[in-house]
């Protein structure tokens, strides 16, 4: 018998509407393989405001850029009664990044697991800084805080050492975890400037309109440090990784680099070492041999030096909106799936 559960969506860009599209591509399947029903109860965003039906809200409507009629909905004051309001069994947490401080999702995420609600995410925001308390109040509940899409979109990272590698220690790892950086090197590559190439990535979609974050290597430092504290075990915050942007480059030295037979990509690592962690993320001109070299546009690729496997690549060739999402909803089966699994931990 299918079990039905109730979801609530706290930020619905980008991620948030996805994730919503692949629930309803992978309603079916969801249903047929897995015994998972599920509608959405909560939708929120400051726009919007908190938004709460426990009957279900229209997905197609809410796709459509409107909700369902006010009469119908609650409109609680904040996060804990919005969830209670929408009987909330699973939040998904996809707010805008706040790389110094994670907040405010960390203060939804606790508060959908002190509700009783499991906690997933794609914001890196409260995984570097309140993972072990989020894990914590997660345990005391009996409920999953789940990140999946944080790293690499919806690659399975964690989930694959969590679940199929345990035990396995991971000493360090080195990749390319930051897309808009790949595709302005390579639009400087083929021939722009570091400004045009900047410009043109921003009229793509792929830049935001303030592009700090990601070429001053600030979302790379966070995916550092989110491995680091969760394979590696090691505290490390955003702000402790060594860290170099590209802004400086210029397409001539780019070109150079290619002319010399490299490629210069902006580079994510970590390496155990006696005085704890050495963390870096900045550009280097990496040979054609090296995988990294073959990491084209928003693709991106990590590999992990582990005490089993010496050296284990992940590649993810042109990931889009969806692949984020999949990692939501993997985490989403996970979570209501192994509820049992989560006690013991
Ligand atoms: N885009 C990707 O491919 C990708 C991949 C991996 C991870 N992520 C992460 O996923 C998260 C969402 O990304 P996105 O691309 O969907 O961003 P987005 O399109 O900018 O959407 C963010 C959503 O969050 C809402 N929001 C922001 N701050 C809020 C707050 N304080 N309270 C309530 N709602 C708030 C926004 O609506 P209002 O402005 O109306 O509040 C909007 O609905 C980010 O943390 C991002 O780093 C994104």
């Amino acid at each position: 018998v299918p079990r039905t559960f109730n979801l609530c969506l706290l930020g619905f860009g980008n991620v948030g509407r996805a994730l919503l599209e692949l629930l309803l591509e992978k309603r079916d399947a969801l249903r047929s393989e897995h015994g998972i029903e599920w509608r959405i109860t909560g939708v929120a965003t400051r726009r919007m405001g908190w938004i709460a039906s426990p009957a279900g809200l229209d997905p197609k409507v809410l796709l459509e850029g409107s909700v369902s009629p006010p009469s119908l909905c609650a409109r609680p004051a904040g996060v804990p009664e919005w969830l209670r309001a929408a009987q909330a069994d699973v939040l998904f947490e996809n707010t805008s990044l706040d790389f110094e401080t994670g907040e405010p999702a960390i203060s939804h995420l606790r508060a959908a697991l002190e509700h009783g609600a499991h906690a997933i995410t794609a914001n890196k925001g409260p995984v570097v800084h309140a993972y072990k308390e989020l894990s914590e109040v997660a345990r005391r509940h009996g409920r999953r805080f789940l990140f999946e899409s944080t790293v690499m979109d919806g690659v399975p990272i964690f989930s694959m050492f969590r679940d199929t590698l345990p035990l396995v220690e991971v000493t360090g790892f080195r990749g390319v975890l930051n897309s808009t950086t790949n595709v302005i090197l390579g639009g400087m590559e083929a021939g722009k400037s570091f400004a045009d190439s900047l410009r043109d990535a921003q009229v793509a979609g792929v830049a935001e309109t303030d592009p700090a974050a990601d070429i001053d290597g600030w979302d790379a430092a966070v995916k550092v440090a989110a491995l680091a504290l969760v394979l590696m075990k090691y505290p490390l915050k955003p702000q402790q990784v060594e860290r170099h942007g590209i802004r400086h480059l210029t397409g001539e030295s780019v070109r150079a680099a290619v002319a010399a037979g490299r490629r210069c990509k902006l580079v994510c690592e970590a390496e155990r070492s006696a005085a704890g962690i050495r963390a870096r993320v900045g550009p280097e001109e990496v040979s054609l041999a090296d995988a990294l070299a073959r990491v084209e546009g928003t693709s991106s690729a990590i590999t992990f030096y582990t005490d089993v496997f010496p050296a284990l690549t992940l590649f993810e060739e042109n990931p889009g909106p969806k692949a984020t999402a999949y990692g939501l909803l993997a985490d989403f089966i996970t979570a209501v799936c192994r509820a049992d699994d989560s006690m013991a931990r």
